[in-house]
């Protein structure tokens, strides 16, 4: 973290998990706890349908609701998909844009990722953009070739003042889901080789700005080890966002820095 430069940001992403009663059992968990939360942002990223809801349900707490993928279109006949303005309109403040899942399932290229960054930003989100090797990737001694490319293309086109409202959340994918966290130094380094990237682009002053998080089996016991890294920023959450105490756990991880 770096508190001088950037904000840090924990954000949890409850994938397809939690219904709208489970999500009031969340808040009502988790809300007492979160007065406590001083410098860093919290974010809640869950499914589109209810979003409405959760943004009700922590209306008068400083966490914010994201989604968790959107389309680039405007409108238009894509059966299933969510606009960045229908996100917008019911209260979404973030939206996760290339997660592994996404590209892995639903065919998400480099190319949709930029187009859909461009869409969020232009609707006033802030995109969480993920990028992150395969297993293969790392033992062939690609990564760092191969989060450049993500990293470039997803950007591609944006102005100064655009960059520095995108979160860049670097995932490993083989530290998604499986217990399996990078080392603070693996995973540190990693954030470094991205902040470098920005730098080449858009020089030193924005890129020290960008919030670059880490992602991939965070968890109350390991937030505080790979924050302590100083380009890790904050943390794109998964399985440990969905137990209150977990994720308050690392949220408090995030504050111990004055
Ligand atoms: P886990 O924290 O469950 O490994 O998930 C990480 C992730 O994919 C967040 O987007």
């Amino acid at each position: 973290m770096n508190l001088k430069y950037r904000k840090t940001i924990i954000a949890g992403n409850w994938k397809m998990n939690k219904t709208l009663s489970e999500t009031r059992a969340y808040a009502e968990a988790l809300k007492p706890q979160l007065g406590k939360h001083k410098w860093c942002e919290v974010v809640l990223c869950v499914p589109a349908v209810n979003i409405p809801g959760a943004v009700k349900l922590f209306k008068d707490t400083r966490l914010a609701i994201g989604g968790e993928n959107c389309h680039y279109e405007a409108s238009g006949a894509f059966t299933g998909e969510v606009t960045v303005e229908m996100l917008k309109e019911v209260g979404a403040k973030y939206v996760i844009i290339g997660h592994s899942e996404r590209r892995q399932y639903y065919n998400e290229t480099d190319l949709t990722v930029n187009k859909k960054v461009h869409a969020a930003l232009e609707a006033g989100l802030r995109p969480i953009v993920c990028v992150g090797e395969s297993l293969e990737q790392r033992e062939l001694d690609v990564t760092e070739e191969l989060i450049t490319y993500q990293v470039k293309i997803a950007l591609a086109g944006l102005t100064e003042s655009q960059v520095r409202r995108v979160v860049i959340a670097y995932e490993p994918i083989w530290a998604i889901g499986t217990g399996k966290t990078a080392t603070a130094e693996q995973a540190g380094a990693v954030c470094s080789h991205i902040r470098g990237v920005i730098r080449k682009l858009y020089g030193a002053r924005v890129a020290r700005a960008v919030t670059i998080q880490y992602g991939g089996s965070m968890n109350a016991k390991n937030a505080a080890e790979l924050l302590a890294q100083p380009d890790i920023d904050g943390g794109l959450i998964g399985g440990a966002s969905l137990k209150p105490d977990d994720f308050m756990a690392i949220i408090n991880a995030a504050n111990q820095e004055a």
